[in-house]
């Protein structure tokens, strides 16, 4: 199951628009009802406006209808597995909830841990 998670992910990746940092990062998100709605990184020459893979998977998705999320897989070519920033820990964590964070490398090496364990202590809309 996360097999195919994962594949998606790193075909998104292939997709990068990464000519600045020539670091490309593919994710996928998959949603309640099975349906997986895949991002890669976009960058431009203000480099500011770069927008990250998960943050393109979360608004596709979101842009689409899907409401409810049951894991993301990450994929980028790294010494070690990369987890997502601090950005789209936020966005991740407000759209998506204590999901299951899947990171991966093209050469196969994966690791999954909660969402909830990269953002401890989060801000959200509870407190507004
Ligand atoms: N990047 C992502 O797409 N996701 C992350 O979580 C970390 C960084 C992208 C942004 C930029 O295009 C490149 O990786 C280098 O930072």
């Amino acid at each position: 199951m996360a097999d195919a998670l994962i594949q998606a992910a790193a075909a998104a990746r292939e997709r990068a628009h990464a000519p600045f940092s020539n670091f490309k990062v593919g994710a996928a998100l998959e949603d309640s009802s099975g349906r997986i709605h895949t991002g890669c990184n976009v960058e431009n020459a203000t480099y500011g406006l770069t927008m990250c893979a998960e943050r393109v998977a979360i608004f596709k998705a979101i842009s689409e209808g899907a409401r409810e999320f049951t894991r993301i897989a990450i994929v980028a070519q790294a010494d070690s597995l990369t987890p997502p920033c601090g950005a789209c820990r936020q966005l991740v964590w407000e759209f998506c909830g204590d999901i299951e964070v899947i990171l991966a490398s093209p050469a196969g090496a994966r690791e999954s841990m909660r969402m909830k364990s990269l953002l401890p202590r989060p801000f959200d809309a509870t407190f507004l």
